[in-house]
């Protein structure tokens, strides 16, 4: 590759800290994931942190938490990564999908009331590519019709909506830090919360169902092992507390994006959305309407074969198979979302992109652009 996908961002001072954990004999439910914990309630506001090893047993562990199962329904988007419809599943619950806003590319506000029966527990909205746009009303509309809100803000640490913090929106919010993550722990997620019962309760269910008290072979209910070494919650710390550093550098980058490509009218550019500063997760730009899905993925294999990193972020969720099958979707239940999905080249994105990679990138693109 010349120019990568995705690249973490890792300095001397988190590999000091990660080796000086190996020092000591705490590599698990040690004194570095109550640090990363805190740091995280310090950095969010929120009361509570419980640190699990991925996003996704995150969301899984708000389902369980929040009594959410079988007959039960939560709201969600099509056009996220899989984990946000399949930690529904997970729990025996239904993922009941909403179109999504060809703007902000988040769940649709305008179409979630239709949605919404004597089944439905919980909206599970994501800031999509790190963009909180819109989730002021889909909070109001929660509030409305007395629904919890399970924020799959995975994408979006260190962005805002008028001032508030992705991870501050829901009952339980939820961040992940796989390597292409704004912050990464290796693997790793967090769930955040105001509600001790709720944080009480993931504790236990992240380690094989423990009681407060009951010691380490005494367990009070079904409970899973999620737990995060303290190496890993090491790295995140000295990754959380270069936040600001972090999200300065990938604005530059899709600064420069932005600015390369503004003027190319077969391309749509993310745009920042009113009221947000957004930290975004990666940088997706979207083929004009002329364009269908297999000039597409055609563009995207050029790409690749000349050495760009690129991704379809995402393919409609409501269509991979299981999930098509199990939910009985077929192709145009949700239209905006299967447009949008069509035509979207995730761009090489990281804190260290340089300039000169973005220039070559995008003389790429407008290079293979140029033969349709
Ligand atoms: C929106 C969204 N939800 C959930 C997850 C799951 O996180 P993890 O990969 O840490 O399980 C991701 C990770 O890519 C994500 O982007």
């Amino acid at each position: 590759m010349r120019v990568h996908l995705s690249r973490p961002d890792i300095t001397e001072k988190e590999i000091q800290e990660v080796c000086a954990v190996l020092r000591t004999p705490n590599l698990a439910l040690g004194p570095k994931l109550t640090e990363f914990e805190q740091a995280f309630t310090k950095y969010t506001g929120r009361k509570h942190a419980v640190a699990v090893n991925s996003g996704t047993s995150g969301l899984f562990l708000c389902m369980l938490a929040l009594g959410i199962g079988p007959g039960d329904e939560v709201i969600t988007t099509p056009f996220t990564f899989i984990a946000s419809a399949t930690s529904i599943m997970m729990a025996g619950a239904k993922p009941v999908f909403v179109d999504i806003d060809p703007v902000t590319l988040n769940i649709d506000p305008e179409k979630i009331e239709e949605r919404i029966t004597d089944k439905t527990k919980a909206i599970l909205p994501v800031e999509v590519f790190g963009s909180p746009a819109g989730f002021d009303t889909i909070c109001h509309i929660a509030e409305k019709h007395n629904l919890l809100i399970i924020e799959d803000s995975c994408e979006a640490l260190g962005s805002t909506l008028n001032g508030k913090k992705a991870g501050t929106f829901g009952k339980m919010s939820v961040f992940a830090f796989y390597p292409n993550k704004q912050i990464t722990t290796g693997e790793g997620g967090i769930i955040l919360t105001d509600d001790q019962d709720l944080a009480d309760m993931c504790v236990s269910l992240r380690n094989q169902g423990r009681g407060k008290d009951t010691g380490w072979l005494g367990h009070v209910r079904l409970g899973y092992n999620y737990r995060l070494s303290d190496i890993n919650c090491a790295l995140g710390i000295v990754q959380l507390s270069r936040i600001d550093e972090i999200k300065a550098k990938r604005q530059q980058v899709a600064k420069w994006y932005q600015q390369i490509l503004a003027d190319d009218d077969r391309l749509i550019i993310p745009a920042e959305q009113p009221n947000c500063d957004t930290n975004w997760f990666v940088f997706v730009v979207r083929l004009a309407e002329q364009f269908d899905l297999e000039q597409r993925n055609n563009i995207l294999t050029q790409l690749s074969d000349s050495g760009i990193g690129v991704s379809n972020y995402f393919p409609p969720v409501h269509l991979q198979p299981f999930i098509a099958e199990q939910l009985a979707h077929k192709e145009g239940n949700f239209p905006v979302t299967e447009q949008v999905a069509a035509r979207t080249i995730a761009l090489p994105f990281y804190n260290n992109l340089t300039k000169d990679a973005v220039n070559t990138v995008c003389t790429e693109l407008k290079e293979i652009l140029d033969k349709y």
